[in-house]
Formats: C-alpha cells, structure tokens, sequence
C-alpha cells in the first residue's frame, strides 16, 4: 500500500502540475495567433526584399523587419518553452526582471484583447538561485488573476526591484479591477475560496491558484501579500531573498 504521506504528496505534484498548464491553456490560443501574426510580418517581409524591383534600401529595411519578426518569434518559443518545461522543481541562476519580461511576452496579446495595458518597471538584472518554472507558474497566475478582475479594461502593472542592500527582490502586480472586499481578502490564500465560475472549457475558478502561489513563494523562503480596494483595484507584493550561488553553495 502507498503510504498516505506519499499519496498526499503526489496528488500535491498533480495540483500543481494540472495548474501550470491551465495557465499555460489560458493563454495558449492567443500566443498561437500572435506566433502567426509574427510569421506574416517575417514571409512578407521576405517577398519584399526578394522583389527584383527592390532596391538595396528597400531591401535592408524588410531584412530589418525580418530579423525582428524572428527574434520575436524566438522570444515567443523560449517563454512557452519556460513555462512547460518539466524540470519544475531545479534550482537556476535566473534573471527575475527576464522572468517577468517573459510571462509578460505570452500573456501580451490575451491582455490587448481584454483592453487591458500593461506598465511595466523592470530593474534588471536581479540575478537570484530559484525555480524559474514555478515562478513563472506563480506570477502567470497572478496575471490572469488581474485580467479576470477587469473585464472592462484597465491598467496592469508590473514592478520587479531590488531593495538598495540586494539582498530581497520585489515584484509587484497591480491592476485596475473590481478589487476584493475586506471580509473576502483574509481568506483569498486559503485552498478553494474562489468567486469564479470555470469558463465555457471548464477552465478556472477552482479557487487553488492563490494558494499555490503562496506554497511556491514561501518554498523559496519569501512572502507574498496583497492590499485590495473595493472597486478600485488589487495589489499583490511577492518578496523573496536574493541568493547567488556563492551564498546558496
Ligand atoms: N486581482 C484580483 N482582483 C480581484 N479579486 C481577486 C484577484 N486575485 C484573486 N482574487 C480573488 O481571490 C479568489 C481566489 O483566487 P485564486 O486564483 O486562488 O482562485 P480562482 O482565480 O478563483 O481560481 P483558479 O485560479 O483556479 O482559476 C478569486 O476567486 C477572486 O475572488
Ligand atoms: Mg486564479
């Protein structure tokens, strides 16, 4: 028989693991138009540096264009590739900055359709020993958190900084929506406590993403916290300790 401490531990992995990859369902179809919108820009600018009329400015433009196009592409390929890759739990030399720059590469478009912009205040490099993949698991969740809670638009913000000693990074996820009542926020963290329906796939709302968040962020010895206005909007602050690898060795 598997000990229930085994079984409990397992069914934890599968929490966590079918959780990544709803946020990865979530905004996957919008990254798959945007990757196409992408390879359009990248073939027509081809054809244009290809026409024999073309002269050789024209054609230093369009390969401009194309090179762009492809490292766009790259830098969409990489962050999908971030996001699902297995090795969940490996501790890596990471950029915190890149890491948000790149969940915010894939949730780019999903946010452009829901009106909703995005500020971004990116310190980098803030260079940290941690599991990039949860990480992104965790600030993936609390972006579409925030899109979820403006379904008329709005601003989202996202702050990464070091604080002046290097010793504690910061990330900050703001946005404009409808905010969290106080008798709600206090329990927000707890496993289950959802005001959401599952949409028309049966995607979300099961009420477990805030507290995986908070199981990632306190594996990597940090906090996570939030303030929340009614009606005006919601704040989440995530603060973890910077380790080098000369420290962590
Ligand atoms: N940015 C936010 N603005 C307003 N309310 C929020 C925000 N983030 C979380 N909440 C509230 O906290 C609850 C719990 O969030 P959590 O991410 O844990 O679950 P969920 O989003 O409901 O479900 P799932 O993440 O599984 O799709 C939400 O149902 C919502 O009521
Ligand atoms: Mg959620």
């Amino acid at each position: 028989m598997i000990p229930l401490v085994e079984e409990n531990r397992w069914l934890r992995e599968q929490l966590m693991l079918q959780n990544r990859l709803a946020g990865v369902g979530a905004i996957a179809s919008s990254v798959a138009h945007e990757f196409n919108n992408v390879l359009m820009v990248i073939l027509n600018h081809s054809k244009l540096a290809l026409k024999p009329t073309a002269n050789p400015e024209q054609k230093n433009i369009a390969l401009e264009k194309v090179v762009q196009g492809c490292t766009k592409a790259a830098g969409l390929v990489n962050s999908m590739l971030g996001m699902t890759r297995n090795s969940g739990r490996q501790m890596q030399m990471t950029d915190l900055g890149q890491l948000a720059a790149q969940v915010v590469t894939l949730c780019e478009k999903e946010l452009q359709k829901h009106r909703i912009r995005v500020e971004l205040s990116l310190a980098s490099p803030i260079p940290t020993l941690v599991m990039p993949a949860l990480l992104e698991q965790v600030l993936l969740n609390l972006v579409i958190n925030a899109r979820q809670a403006m379904p008329q638009g709005g601003i989202l913000r996202l702050g990464v900084r070091a604080n002046p000693e290097g010793t504690i990074g910061e990330i900050r996820i703001a946005d404009t929506g409808i905010g969290i009542s106080p008798d709600k926020l206090g329990h927000i963290f707890e496993p289950f406590a959802s005001t959401k329906k599952p949409d028309e796939d049966g995607r979300g709302g099961s009420g477990l993403g805030l507290s995986l968040c908070r199981q990632i962020i306190e594996a990597h010895q940090g906090r996570i916290r939030v303030e929340s206005t009614l009606g005006k909007g919601t704040v989440f602050t995530i603060k973890i300790p910077l380790n080098t690898a000369k420290q962590a060795a």
